[in-house]
This record gives structure tokens, C-alpha cells and sequence, in this order.
């Protein structure tokens, strides 16, 4: 959603502008270039490798950006490192990207298998082999059904702590077979997605903690916009979206102006021209 996001970030030039999500780098691109490359941006992932490409992708751009490798919801301590009092615009386009999620090794896809890690910071211990070999079968079934909004998710749980005793689960492999073996036939049959991916997607937000770090981050952004700065979020499913719209409206008793009166869809070219954009939903808030 490029596009919208120049639409509602309007950068110029001096701007002090943070993409907390700076994945590969695509929307930063779009910005420096809209503003002729003269702004300062910090970008922040978490993710190291991302980082590296991000660092090449903007190496025309070299002396205007500082890249972070953080978690976001460290915000203020990485603008009061570099002496940044306010800045004009925030960024975050949740979820993962598709580089993230054709690294195969990653786990975070079934398309093919491998290690069942999912960790977006790879220096993190918990990932989630840990999650699915050591939760007890009520444990995953809560995580199963309040992150997956999976209707089987108890007996998906119950399947994984029966399989695991017999040998633990490791790839991603091994959990599809689980879940494969714990919805009936006739379900699996009749779901439009892959019969996995709310499991997977569950256990990704656990183990990325995503919606904490959304519900930490996002108040403290509005502390640190500028009067008239302007913050965008981009999410990808219900729960996120929820989060956001709910900060958003607590922001509003806080001195922020919601812009988007209805959540900005992405357009019928872009969904064509990149199916997997189909899901997400754009706000977008100014400070007074
Ligand atoms: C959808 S991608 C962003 C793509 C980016 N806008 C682009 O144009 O390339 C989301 C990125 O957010 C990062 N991320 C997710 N949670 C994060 C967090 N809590 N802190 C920092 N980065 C995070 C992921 O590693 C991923 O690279």
C-alpha cells in the first residue's frame, strides 16, 4: 500500500521520519524518493537479516538513514539515543515479509519443511519447537484458539501433546501432519486456506510476541510525533487491526486526530497485481 502510505504520511523535505518496520525497505524507498532523499529516516527491525537487505536496498540513501536492529516497542530509548526530541511520521507495516517468508529455513511457511523456529529475532531462545514440545495441551489449545481463531484448536493441542510423547515435534512438517490428522477429512476439505495456517499463524504471534508489542508501541508513538506528525499502521488480520483501532481511539483523548474514518482497504490493482496484499488494512492519525 505504498500509494495510500504517501498519501496519508505526506513526507517532505527535513522531515524526521521512523519506519519501525523497515523490512526490506520498499515503503522507505518511496518515501526518501518523494522527498527528494532529504529526510532523516531511522529504520528498525528486528530482524538482522532484513536489515542487511534494507541497508543495501537504500545505499544511495546512505547518509540520510540510521538503521536499528530492535524491537519497536523500544521506541523512545532508540530516539533519546540519537538525541531525537520529536519526529513528523511513524510507520508500521506489521507482520512479516515476503522475504521473511520465503527464507524456508525460517519455519514460518509449510510450503516445505523445516525447523519449526518462526522467531523473527533470531537471538531470541523461545521459538516454536519450544512452544508445541513443552506447552501442556490446554496451554496450545488457548493459543491455538484466541491467536488462530481455530475452531478445532483443542484437539489440534491434544493431537500435538499425544504425537510428541511418542517423538518430538520439529519441523513444520511434523506440525501440518498433526494438524492434518486432528480436523476431519471433510473440514479440511471445505476451508478456502490451508488447513495449517491458523495454527501457524498462532504460534507466530506467540512466539514474536506481535500483538504485546503493538499494544506497548503504539501509545508511546503518539508521545513522539511532533504536532501535525502522522502515524500509519498497516495490519494483516482482525486481531492486530483491533489493537490499533482501540489504541487509536484512546489516543484521541490523548491529543490525537484519527484521519481515516474507515480502515483503508488496498485497491483491486494492487490485490491483483499482489494477492498476498489482499489482507491489509491501513489507519492513520495525526497529532494535535
Ligand atoms: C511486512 S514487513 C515490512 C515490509 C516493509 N514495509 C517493506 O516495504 O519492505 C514487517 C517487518 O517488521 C519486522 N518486525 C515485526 N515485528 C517487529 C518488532 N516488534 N520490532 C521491529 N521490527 C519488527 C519484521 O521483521 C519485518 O521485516
Amino acid at each position: 500500500m505504498v500509494t495510500e502510505v504517501l498519501h496519508w504520511l505526506a513526507p517532505k523535505e527535513g522531515d524526521v521520519y521512523v519506519d519501525c518496520t523497515i523490512g526490506t525497505g520498499g515503503h522507505s524507498e518511496a518515501i526518501l524518493e518523494k522527498a527528494r532523499g532529504r529526510i532523516s529516516l531511522i529504520g528498525i527491525d528486528r530482524d538482522e537479516e532484513t536489515l542487511k537487505v534494507a541497508k543495501e536496498a537504500l545505499k544511495k540513501y546512505q547518509s540520510h538513514i540510521s538503521l536499528v536492529k530492535a524491537n519497536f516497542k523500544h521506541l523512545p530509548q532508540i530516539l533519546k539515543e540519537k538525541k531525537i526530541r520529536e519526529v513528523d511520521s511513524i510507520l508500521y507495516d506489521l507482520g512479516l515479509s515476503s522475504f521473511q517468508l520465503k527464507s524456508r529455513e525460517r519455519g514460518f511457511s509449510f510450503r516445505g519443511s523445516a525447523p519449526l523456529d518462526m522467531r523473527v529475532d533470531r537471538s531470541q531462545k523461545m521459538t516454536a519447537a519450544y512452544l508445541v514440545n513443552n506447552l501442556s495441551a490446554a496451554e496450545l489449545g488457548d493459543i491455538f484458539l484466541r491467536l488462530g481463531e481455530e475452531r478445532w484448536a483443542r484437539r489440534v493441542a491434544e493431537f500435538a501433546v499425544r504425537e510428541r510423547q511418542k517423538s518430538s515435534l520439529k519441523t513444520t512438517w511434523d506440525l501440518v501432519e498433526v494438524v492434518r490428522k486432528a480436523i476431519p477429512a471433510e473440514v479440511r476439505k471445505k476451508r478456502k486456506i490451508h488447513f495449517a495456517t491458523k495454527i501457524f499463524q498462532a504460534l507466530r504471534i506467540k512466539v514474536n510476541q506481535e500483538l504485546e508489542n503493538i499494544k506497548i508501541a503504539l501509545p508511546l508513538s503518539f508521545e513522539w510525533l511532533r504536532p501535525g506528525g502522522r502515524v500509519c499502521v498497516i495490519s494483516y488480520h482482525s486481531l492486530e487491526d483491533r489493537i490499533v483501532k482501540r489504541e487509536f481511539s484512546e489516543g484521541k483523548k490523548n491529543r490525537l486526530k484519527i484521519l481515516t474514518k474507515k480502515v483503508v482497504k488496498p485497491s483491486s490493482n494492487e490485490i491483483l497485481a499482489n494477492p498476498s496484499a489482499r489482507s491489509a488494512r491501513l489507519r492513520a492519525a495525526e497529532r494535535l
